[in-house]
């Protein structure tokens, strides 16, 4: 092979992940172990069960991404890892697995930040030039970033409590939409967004979060008490249990939906405004990627769309596939500090996980 291949080990949650790319972001071959199902059946995810999991297919996974791929270990140029955020016991599997691997085959190590690798993959499907603007929503993430490189991101706002997916799939477990008969095997953010297609948003009404506040910051802890207090009135008048399903679960999805695309479209749109006023984007086809396993949300994209289409920003979205973790999008972002010689180890320094 021509091209410098790397080997990409995602394991930051509870998707075990790994891929090989060449340098042109060509996936030679990759394997991606979910345990999704699991983690839906305890009603949530279990830190230690995750690690198990973890353990328990990290080599596997890895040894299939190769052969897929038809490489050798020692034909790899790098090993990249994700080492920052996600849940400590999960990273751990992957550095350490990551660290044996590097020193047996004699390889340079590069540490990824889970977050730069979702904000870079589009760059590996199209030329996306720097700098644009971020927007990554998932089950662990709600930020708004300005890509101004490879290791260059300017932090417009955060999350401070918890991330949009999270808040989904805890409403969909306090309306356990698990028992309903289209929902059983669906994330909470599918449940929801399937229930809302039928359902009247204007029943329920919950507040935009943070509509005082002058930052591009998010807050769904609030929404999500909204609604609780919403489905316990609800289960008072119908005289229900809670466990049950109620009658209105198509309308408390499609205004909980709503509220959290409209939060998402304003604390978007601030930052665009924010951006052009400190001319942070270019004046040429400034551009908004939207990612993170809640971008899949087709209700959520066409929200966001309207801001774009109101501000003259160009979307781009990833397919579903990539905008979830995988390890194909850490190898990418391995690519793209390989190109640059950025953050490139050799295989006998101890690296350490961060979870934050
Ligand atoms: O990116 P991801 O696979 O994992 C991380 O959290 O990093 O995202 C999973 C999250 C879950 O919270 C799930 O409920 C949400 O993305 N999600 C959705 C949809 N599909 C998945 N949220 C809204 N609408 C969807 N269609
Ligand atoms: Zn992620």
């Amino acid at each position: 092979h021509s091209s410098r291949l790397v080997l990409g080990i995602e394991t930051s949650c509870d998707e075990t992940g790994a891929a090989v790319l060449d340098e042109t972001g060509q996936i030679l071959g990759e394997s991606l172990h979910s345990q999704k199902e699991v983690h839906l059946r305890t009603g949530g995810i279990i830190p230690t069960v995750a690690q198990q999991l973890h353990r328990e297919n990290i080599e596997r996974v890895v040894h299939e991404a190769l052969q897929r791929s038809n490489v050798d270990a020692d034909q790899l140029s790098a090993v990249a890892t994700t080492v920052k955020p996600g849940l400590a016991l999960s990273l751990g599997i992957g550095l350490e697995f990551s660290q044996r691997f590097v020193r047996k085959h004699n390889k340079p190590f590069i540490p990824i930040h889970h977050m730069e690798a979702h904000a870079l993959t589009v760059r590996m499907l199209q030329p996306v030039a720097f700098p644009f603007l971020v927007l990554l929503v998932s089950g662990g993430h709600s930020l708004l970033a300005v890509a101004r490189g490879v290791d260059d991101f300017l932090l417009l706002g955060h999350t401070l409590d918890e991330a949009p997916g999270d808040t989904l799939d805890k409403v969909a477990r306090r309306l356990s939409l698990i028992k309903h008969p289209q929902c059983s095997t669906l994330s909470g953010g599918q449940a929801i967004e399937l229930l809302a297609k039928d359902g009247d948003r204007t029943r329920f009404r919950f507040r935009t979060p943070m509509g005082q506040t002058h930052n591009c910051c998010f807050s769904f802890a609030g929404l999500r008490n909204q609604v609780t207090m919403a489905i316990m009135k609800k289960e008072a008048e119908e005289g229900i249990r809670q466990g049950s399903l109620l009658s209105c679960v198509n309308d408390i999805a499609a205004a909980t939906q709503h509220t959290i695309a409209s939060h998402l479209a304003k604390r978007t749109h601030r930052a665009i405004l924010f951006c052009k006023a400190n001319s942070l984007l270019p004046e040429r086809n400034p551009t908004l990627v939207l990612s993170g396993g809640v971008a899949s949300n087709q209700y959520i994209r066409k929200a966001l769309s309207i801001v774009t289409e109101m501000t003259g920003l160009h979307l781009l979205c990833p397919p579903a596939k990539f905008c979830t973790d995988n390890g194909v999008m850490i190898a990418w972002n391995g690519v793209e500090r390989l190109r640059e010689g950025k953050g490139i180890l050799p295989p006998d320094v101890d690296v350490f996980y961060e979870p934050k």
